[in-house]
């Protein structure tokens, strides 16, 4: 397939990488050069304008910055057909703005984390009106070397990008602190991130394999009067549950906040 990639930052750069084995990559950013340096990376094609790169694109990967949606709009808008197929990585933008600001074309909303970069993203898709060659299947399959695939209904967008987004980074705070804390017990900081990451990669994986209940494996380490439920103590007393609790959610009325301003 031919994808245009408009908007050559970490988004646009990291899926031209995922995507270049199997797919001819058009790019295009504001400074050539960026675009540049992404087709020689990705073994692409730059482009100086915007419509050469989507003229004979199946799919078009709008990933600019929410506040430069009407720039493109003024860029490809007019340039669309309706057999080519739009998806768009705005955080905020909803399907409805697409629409008025795309009619020409078919749309799906992507929520992707940096992860995508290692094929290890969480990649969230809602789609508007698909038509042939478009299906769900072919989508799913064009996506899947991002990292997992999830549809979702445009409502939970928001909460998608709370957790999988911003996710991301209060999950490096809690390895932060996490390797700090071994700093304090006379660790190195390298020993202290590599034992975390370990620890973190063991937790996911016994997680995932035995489909156990998170707190039953908290009962599990735990024994009565041990050291872990110390810990646990400890942690109860300074919040971390209410902490990560409210940050998510702050975090979900923030995204709710500014699609509202787009
Ligand atoms: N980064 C994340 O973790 C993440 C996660 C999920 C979704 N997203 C979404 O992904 C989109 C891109 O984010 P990003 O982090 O990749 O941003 P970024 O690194 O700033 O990349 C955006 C690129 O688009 C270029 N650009 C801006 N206006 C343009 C225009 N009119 N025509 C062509 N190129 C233009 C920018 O150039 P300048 O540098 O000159 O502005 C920049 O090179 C955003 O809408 C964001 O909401 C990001």
């Amino acid at each position: 397939m031919k994808i245009a990639i408009i908007g050559c930052g970490t988004i646009g750069s990291s899926m031209a990488m995922r995507w270049r084995a199997t797919h001819q990559i058009a790019l295009y950013d504001r400074t050539l050069a960026k675009a540049q340096h992404v087709a020689e990376v990705a073994k692409g094609t730059a482009y100086a304008t915007a419509t050469e790169a989507i003229a004979d694109s199946e799919l078009i990967v709008l990933a600019v910055k929410p506040q430069n949606l009407h720039e493109a709009v003024e860029l490809i808008g007019k340039h669309l057909r309706h057999e080519q197929l739009l998806a768009s990585v705005l955080a905020g933008v909803t399907l409805e703005t697409l629409v008025k600001s795309f009619p020409t074309v078919q749309l799906l909303r992507v929520m992707p984390n940096i992860a995508l970069e290692y094929g290890r993203g969480v990649i969230g898709l809602t789609d508007y009106k698909l038509n042939a060659p478009f299906t769900k299947e072919n989508i799913q399959t064009l996506f899947d070397p991002l990292g997992w695939v999830h549809w979702v209904t445009e409502e939970k967008m928001d909460a998608l990008s709370a957790l999988s987004g911003s996710g991301m980074a209060f999950m490096a705070v809690i390895i932060e602190a996490t390797v700090e804390a071994a700093l304090a017990m006379g660790l190195s900081t390298d020993e202290g991130l590599m034992i975390t990451l370990e620890m973190i990669a063991g937790t996911i994986s016994t997680l995932q394999h035995t489909g156990m209940h998170p707190s039953s494996l908290k009962w599990q380490v735990a024994s009565p009067g041990g050291t872990t439920i110390a810990g646990l103590y400890a942690l109860e007393e300074h919040g971390l549950r209410s902490a990560l609790m409210q940050t998510f959610l702050a975090t979900y009325k923030r995204n709710k906040e500014l699609g509202k301003k787009i």
